[in-house]
Formats: structure tokens, C-alpha cells, sequence
């Protein structure tokens, strides 16, 4: 049988929708739910809305809403996002489900008979927004609440108490016999001091000043705390004190919670207490991740959409955004969400080093070996060796970072390979081979590339699916096939007999913010043009990608008698163009001009031959001559031409 693996978000108020900040904990949880699949466990993602409470009550009834309309719309604004954000959960509870108020009376009843919930009175000074009673002590001048600085107030109930006070023994005993129960560890230490040094209260379970949440099982005027009802989510959503209960029996105890480290509280002492007066074992861990803020200022609903996780996602591709939150904010700090960091990530890691590496190799085996990955045979050069050896080492030191909940370490891991793979090409230099003749050695180079590039979209597929599956499908892999075997197709070899092909780039470079601004700025004193011309604007021209390229062989084409097949060297990659200037230059005049080549022109079947560029020309009816470069150094040789 499958190793089991639960895995949880907290559940999200429902009075404002998600913004990258809430979207953070549900995608770095989805990241690693993918990473246990592909892995061969047997995942339970949990996620959910959290809609009780005097909160939500009041977000509803002060838009004039029936409280049960407004959280419904708003559970499905989130539902609708986390599929635009290709979120798989498992399961989505809403902590309106019947299913769900039912347990957590059964729940609360099985505590009362028990003598844990008992009926007592209560004063205090309560911040409705926390849903929480604060001691005077921890209050901030002006009696502000010392989480969310509003004012609190001072309220009188008859209420249920939970007996909390009794496990704060068992509590300290859990902590210390597992030491990695809360992480990070300063997070631990925080909860750990704090139940060394205080008294534990008996915790207030119940309300009666208003009517949205759970009814209290025996006493109607009451309903449930929002906090101990919403905590309950994570085994009544297994099926707990259901007849059928074996996906509580299957899952639990969850492997960890992922939370935010203002509600660690809540997670690290206050459910493990509940759990504990129910005999129900305790999580295995609650992992606390710290707070992001947007270009350094706090998260605040005027920020429009620089903080919609959509938006953000349609701008850069949603493997970008997953890409940077994973790999640039450390799981556990608190960060930044930087856009300008994001731009970095996406030119360099992204666009440069993995981008690169895939297209290079692609060309190069379409162009030197018509698409077929060669066999790779004995002799390995040390280069060789190296890279089968890092490949074999990545998944092992990968799983390590993961299983830490370390993401910026996993993902560094696995883009050193990727760095390490391009070193290669530098070392082996293929283009060379290719020229030498030197077939065996340039078979086992391409194949080495294309193995690794295999190996790297197996292990980014769980943080960057869609980008594993395009390269799957640039190497001739077949990306269903792929992604259902995961990580067992981690054995080398698995790339033998494919056949690679074009596919788009994967991430298109992103311009500098402030040269675009410049480019679009209007001139001051912008001219009319002339007659018979249309402006185009800067990014119109920037958009044709001109390169030097030197022309290595020109061969007729048969039954063309206008056209030449061209082989053009342009920087490491020579293409095939075919260029109808067989009536103006001959055959041997053409090699070693440095002309210029439109490189981004979508490649086109010419008389059998596939064309992927066009030269650029004067041509009239007397006569055409190729644009050449006045100089002849080779270092212009792909060199951009503006
Ligand atoms: N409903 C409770 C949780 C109940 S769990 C049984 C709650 N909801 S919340 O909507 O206020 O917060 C949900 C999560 O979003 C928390 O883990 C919180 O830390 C996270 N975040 C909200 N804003 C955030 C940032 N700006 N940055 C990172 N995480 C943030 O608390």
C-alpha cells in the first residue's frame, strides 16, 4: 500500500478575496502536495473557507447581505481563483458544510460529557476583528488590540468553557519529546517559553451575542467560537466520528500544517490541547511561515492588482509567479514580494538559464542529427561522467530540502544542474564536433543534454507543470506519461529514440520596466511622418530580432532556379535559409559574407526544404545586394542588430 501523506492550508476568512499574500501558503502546499505525489505517496490536500463568526456576520449584514449568499459568493470567489491558479487540493471544505457542523457538535458534545467543556461566565476585553479575548496585560495603549491595533472591547457572556488549562502539562511533555513538533525552531521556542512561563487560561468556546456559527449541541442561544469550530477542519473534512471514517483512519495524523505565524497559537497549543481531551493523536508537525509584504509595504486593498495573484499570473505565466514565491522567499521569514526580484528570477533563471538550455539543445539536435536523440555509447568523457553523476545525486538531495520545507534550497538545487548542464555545452562545444566530423563524440554530447534537460523537467514538473510538459513535448517524451510516472522515471536513459521538436520559448525575456518607459514615452516634439510612411512605434521594430549571421554554403536547391539552400552560422546555432538570390550571386561568391538575418521569421517549407530565417536585401528590378556587415570580425558573428 501507498505511504499516506495529509497535507493542510488554514482555512480563509471569507469577508475579502485572496491576494498573493493567502495565495503564498496555498501554492508553496500545493508545491509540495505535487512533489508527495509524483513521489508515489498517497496525497490529501486540504484546503477551505472559513465562515463563521461575528467577522464574516458583520462584512455580510454592513453590505446589506444575507450572511449564507455573501459567504457562498465568496467561497467561490476562491474556488475560481485557486483553479486559475491550477491549485489541486483534494478537498475543499467550507465550515458550512452540513457534514462538517454536524461533527464538530458530535465533537464538542463528546468534550462536555466528558467534563472538558463546561458553562461559566466570562469578562474581558475582546477585539471582534481577532475573534479573540486579550489579557489587560497584553493590550497597547489606548487599550488597542496588540495583533490588529483596533480598539477592543469590554464584553460580558455566559459561556462554555474549554478546560485548557488541565493539558498544559501534556503540552509542554508533546514538545519536548518532539522536537520538531512546531518548526521553524525560533517559532517553536516562541510556543514552547510561552507555556513554560504562563498559566494557561481556560479558553471561552462558545458565544451568544450573535447567531452565525455552529449551534451549540443542548444549548440553542449559543453558537460555537469561530476558532475552535474552524480548527476542526482538519479531521472532520477525513470523515472523523462519521460511519465512514476511513479517510480519517487512512490520513491521519496530518504530516503538517501549513499556517501563518500570527495563528501559531491557535495551531501549536490550542488544537494539540482539543486533539489531546479527545484521545485523537497529535499532527505530526505545524509549520509557521512568516508574512509577505508587497514591494516592501504592507498588503492593503489599494493596491488593486499588484496583489491579485491572477493578475500577477497573466502578466509573467503562472510558473513564474509559483517559480519566484518558492524559490526567492524563504518558507518560514517573512519577504518581500518584489516585483523587480520577480523580473530577475524570470530573465535570469527562467528565460536565460533553463529557457536557454532547452531551445539550444532542441536546435542543435534538430540541426545536427534531424531531431533524433542519438545513442550514447563508451567511451564517457569526464564531462559525461559528471553530468550522469549530478543527475543521479539531484533527486536524493532535492527530497532533503523538500521534506525540510526548504523550497529556495530545492529549487537552487535543482537550477546549480541546470547551471551545470549549460557549462557543458560550453565545455564539449558541439557546434565544433558537428564541424570536426566528430559524430561519436557529438551522439553521446547530445544525448547527455537531452537526459539532463529530462531529468530537470521531472523535478521541476511539481512547482512548474505546465513548463515540465512543454519541454517534455520539445524532447519527444510524452508529458502525460511523464508526469504519471514522476519521479520513477528518474532512471537515466529514459530519453533514448525520442524525437525533439520545436516548440515556443519557454519565457520570453522581459524588457527593463525603465526602457520600456522610455521607448513609449512620446517625443516632445514628435514629428508628423512623412509622406507615405506609417510610424511604428520602437516596440513595432523591436519586435523583427535581426542578427549576424555568416553565410558557411550555399547549394542549389533541385527544380528551384531561383533559390539557394544557405547555411548560416549565426552565434553557436547554423540554420538552414533558403534565398532567392541564385540569379544575382554565385555559388562561391556567397560564403564568409556576414549578412543580416531576420531570426524570429516563423519557419516555412520552400521547395522541400524547411527556411528559418530570411536575409535582408536592396532589391529592384536591375538587381539585388544583400545588407553585409563593413566589418569582417567574427566576434559580430550573432551579434543583434538594431
Ligand atoms: N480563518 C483563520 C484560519 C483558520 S485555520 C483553522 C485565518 N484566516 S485568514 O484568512 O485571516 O488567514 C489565512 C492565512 O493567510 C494565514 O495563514 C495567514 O498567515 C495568511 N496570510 C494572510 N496575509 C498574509 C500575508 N500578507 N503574507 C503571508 N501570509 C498571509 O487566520
Amino acid at each position: 500500500m501507498k505511504k499516506s501523506y495529509y497535507i493542510t492550508t488554514p482555512l480563509y476568512y471569507v469577508n475579502s478575496k485572496p491576494h498573493v499574500g493567502s495565495a503564498y501558503t496555498t501554492i508553496v502546499a500545493d508545491g509540495l502536495a505535487r512533489f508527495k505525489r509524483m513521489a508515489g505517496y498517497d496525497v490529501f490536500y486540504l484546503t477551505g473557507t472559513d465562515e463563521h463568526g461575528l467577522k464574516i456576520y458583520q462584512a455580510a449584514r454592513e453590505k446589506g447581505r444575507d450572511v449564507k449568499e455573501f459567504v457562498d459568493e465568496v467561497a467561490g470567489q476562491f474556488i475560481d481563483i485557486w483553479k486559475k491558479l491550477d491549485i489541486r487540493y483534494d478537498y475543499f471544505i467550507r465550515t458550512t458544510d452540513p457534514d462538517h457542523e454536524q461533527s464538530v457538535q458530535a465533537f464538542f458534545k463528546k468534550l462536555m460529557d466528558k467534563g472538558d467543556i463546561y458553562k461559566g461566565h466570562y469578562e474581558g476585553w475582546y477585539c471582534v476583528h481577532d475573534e479573540r479575548y486579550y489579557t489587560e496585560k497584553e493590550l497597547g495603549e489606548g487599550n488597542l488590540c496588540p495583533e490588529c491595533k483596533r480598539p477592543v472591547q469590554w464584553i460580558r457572556e455566559e459561556n462554555y468553557f474549554f478546560r485548557l488549562s488541565s493539558y498544559q502539562e501534556a503540552l509542554i511533555r508533546h514538545y519536548e519529546e518532539h522536537e520538531d513538533f512546531v518548526a521553524p525552531d525560533f517559532r517553536r521556542n516562541e510556543m514552547l517559553m510561552r507555556l513554560k512561563s504562563e498559566p494557561l487560561e481556560d479558553l471561552s468556546v462558545s458565544r451568544s451575542s450573535f447567531p452565525w456559527g455552529v449551534t451549540m449541541p443542548g444549548d440553542e442561544k449559543h453558537v460555537i467560537y469561530v476558532w475552535f469550530d474552524a480548527l476542526l477542519n482538519y479531521i472532520t473534512a477525513l470523515g472523523y466520528g462519521k460511519e465512514d471514517d476511513s479517510a480519517f483512519k487512512k490520513y491521519w495524523p496530518a504530516d503538517v500544517h501549513f499556517i501563518g505565524k500570527e495563528i501559531n497559537w491557535f495551531h501549536s497549543v490550542i488544537w494539540p490541547a482539543m486533539l489531546l481531551a479527545a484521545d485523537i493523536p497529535l499532527p505530526r508537525k505545524v509549520f509557521a511561515h512568516g508574512w509577505l509584504t508587497v514591494d516592501g509595504e504592507k498588503i492593503s486593498k489599494s493596491m488593486g492588482n499588484a496583489i491579485d495573484p491572477v493578475a500577477i499570473a497573466e502578466e509573467y505565466s503562472l510558473d513564474a509567479l509559483k517559480y519566484y514565491m518558492l524559490r526567492d522567499i524563504k518558507f518560514g521569514r517573512d519577504g518581500d514580494f518584489s516585483n523587480e526580484n520577480l523580473k530577475k528570477r524570470f530573465n535570469y533563471d527562467l528565460a536565460n538559464d533553463l529557457g536557454n538550455l532547452v531551445s539550444r539543445t532542441v536546435q542543435m539536435i534538430l540541426q545536427y542529427r534531424n531531431g533524433r536523440v542519438p545513442e550514447a555509447k563508451e567511451p564517457f568523457t569526464e564531462e559525461d561522467l559528471s553530468i550522469q553523476e549530478s543527475a543521479r545525486g539531484l533527486y536524493p538531495s532535492v527530497e532533503r530540502y523538500i521534506d525540510a520545507f526548504d523550497f529556495t534550497e530545492a529549487l537552487e538545487t535543482i537550477w546549480k544542474f541546470i547551471r551545470r548542464t549549460n557549462k557543458y555545452i560550453d565545455e564539449t562545444e558541439p557546434w565544433k564536433l558537428f564541424k570536426e566530423g566528430n559524430g561519436a563524440r557529438l551522439d553521446n554530447v547530445l544525448f547527455h543534454l537531452a537526459e539532463a534537460i529530462r531529468f530537470a523537467a521531472l523535478l521541476i514538473a511539481p512547482f512548474m507543470e505546465l513548463t515540465a510538459r512543454k519541454i517534455f513535448d520539445q524532447l519527444g517524451c510524452d508529458p502525460d506519461e511523464e508526469m504519471k510516472r514522476g519521479f520513477g522515471g528518474l532512471s537515466w536513459g529514459g530519453v533514448r529514440g525520442k524525437t525533439v521538436r520545436k516548440g515556443e520559448i519557454l519565457f520570453p525575456r522581459l524588457e527593463d520596466e525603465k526602457k520600456k518607459e522610455k521607448k513609449s514615452r512620446p517625443d516632445k516634439e514628435q514629428k508628423k511622418p512623412p509622406e507615405g510612411i506609417t510610424f511604428i512605434t520602437y516596440d513595432d521594430f523591436a519586435r523583427v530580432s535581426l542578427r549576424a549571421g555568416l553565410i558557411e554554403k550555399a547549394e542549389d536547391i533541385p527544380g528551384a532556379d531561383k533559390l539557394y539552400a544557405l547555411k548560416v552560422r549565426i552565434g553557436q546555432e547554423t540554420r538552414t535559409i533558403a534565398a532567392g538570390i541564385k540569379a544575382w550571386y554565385s555559388k562561391e561568391e556567397l560564403p564568409g559574407k556576414q549578412v543580416v538575418v531576420v531570426v524570429n521569421l516563423e519557419p516555412r517549407k520552400l521547395r522541400g526544404i524547411v527556411s528559418e530565417g530570411m536575409l535582408l536585401a536592396a532589391s529592384t528590378d536591375k538587381g539585388l545586394s544583400l545588407v553585409t556587415l563593413d566589418r569582417k570580425d567574427d566576434f559580430f558573428n550573432g551579434a543583434a542588430v538594431r
